[in-house]
């Protein structure tokens, strides 16, 4: 009898030494978006502030698909010991709705760690598409249906912005879905597909280099780089935001000593100068300290389920 129960001492003391020396090896951050695209861009960014202050290296390994849920899936099923992590958006919320037979539930699936910006979008055309202003896209759309749009997979951030866009405009489009919009922009700007909606994060660089066409951003106030394109509101489309908010999760079961470490390491990187620069070189900035905690981040993705279900159900729009 006494040997089963001295293992199991003995396991835990070592996990929780484990804990105490963590980080002891690389650490990988899965990104559920293709390689290139604003939440690889993200990602990266986040990745090297981090490394700096957990003083080990950390690799990036994309894993699009399945509007998210494929890479997700990945760390939901990892090992809880701070070395498979997750960096993700609104998408892991909207794929509690869309996705009905999701295999994990995701309001007890993670163990968050902290928010880390809230990316505006822009909606954007090819650099020869006929309208130039968002109200002439909108008429142009009501006239050509067969109008092309590309969207990272069905909970996209880019399809969340198509779904609200076009419940509002009631005009339709051809959706073409990929693994994130890393690949939308490269056929936006070679002339392979008509619009798309997409963070700034993204598409700023095209915009200002006139690779694409930018017809509105979806935040109240204007972009600091960007000050002639205007907010879809001011454009004609009454009240429509949206913004994307980006966090960092663990799997369930990560020790909390690990998940407080992961917290510092993310706080001390987001006032990081370097990764302030370049968050606002691409129109984007740090969540302040008191939203990337684990209770502000757990707090969004429960609070986004509840606020998206509604209107996915009403879009009757369902992965599978
Ligand atoms: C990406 O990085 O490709 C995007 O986050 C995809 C999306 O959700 O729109």
């Amino acid at each position: 009898m006494r040997s089963p129960m001295i293992a199991a001492v003995l396991v835990a003391s070592l996990a929780s030494a484990a804990a105490q020396d963590y980080p002891t090896r690389p650490i990988n951050i899965i990104v559920p978006a293709a390689a290139g695209g604003p939440t690889d861009t993200i990602a990266r960014i986040t990745a090297q502030a981090m490394s700096k202050h957990l003083g080990q290296q950390i690799t990036i390994e994309n894993a699009g698909g399945g509007g998210g849920t494929i890479g997700t899936g990945r760390v939901v099923r990892a090992e809880p010991d701070g070395y498979t992590l997750l960096i993700y958006h609104v998408g892991l919320s909207t794929a509690a709705t869309l996705y009905r037979k999701l295999p994990y539930d995701t309001r007890a699936a993670f163990a968050a760690i902290g928010l880390v910006t809230d990316a505006p979008m822009t909606i954007v055309g090819r650099p020869d598409l006929e309208p130039n202003t968002l109200r002439e896209l909108i008429a142009y759309l009501k006239a050509q249906p067969k109008t092309t749009f590309g969207n990272a997979g069905i909970g996209s951030a880019a399809h969340l912005c198509q779904m609200l866009f076009l419940s509002q405009v009631q005009a339709p489009v051809t959706p073409i879905p990929y693994r994130g919009t890393g690949p939308v922009m490269n056929d936006l700007i070679g002339k392979q597909i008509d619009m798309s909606c997409d963070q700034a994060t993204n598409t700023t660089g095209p915009i200002s280099g006139k690779q694409i066409k930018g017809y509105a951003v979806t935040t109240k106030a204007r972009l600091r780089s960007l000050p002639d394109l205007p907010t879809a509101d001011e454009a004609g489309l009454k009240g429509f935001e949206l913004a994307v908010w980006h966090g960092v999760f663990a799997p369930q079961g990560t020790p909390a000593v690990i998940v407080q470490k992961l917290s510092a390491a993310l706080q001390a990187a987001l006032k990081d100068p370097d990764l302030v620069k370049r968050f606002n070189d691409i129109n984007t900035e740090p969540m302040p300290e008191d939203r990337a905690t684990p209770q502000a981040a757990q707090r969004m993705l429960t609070s986004e389920i509840d606020r998206w279900a509604p209107i996915i159900k009403a879009s009757g729009e369902y992965a599978d």
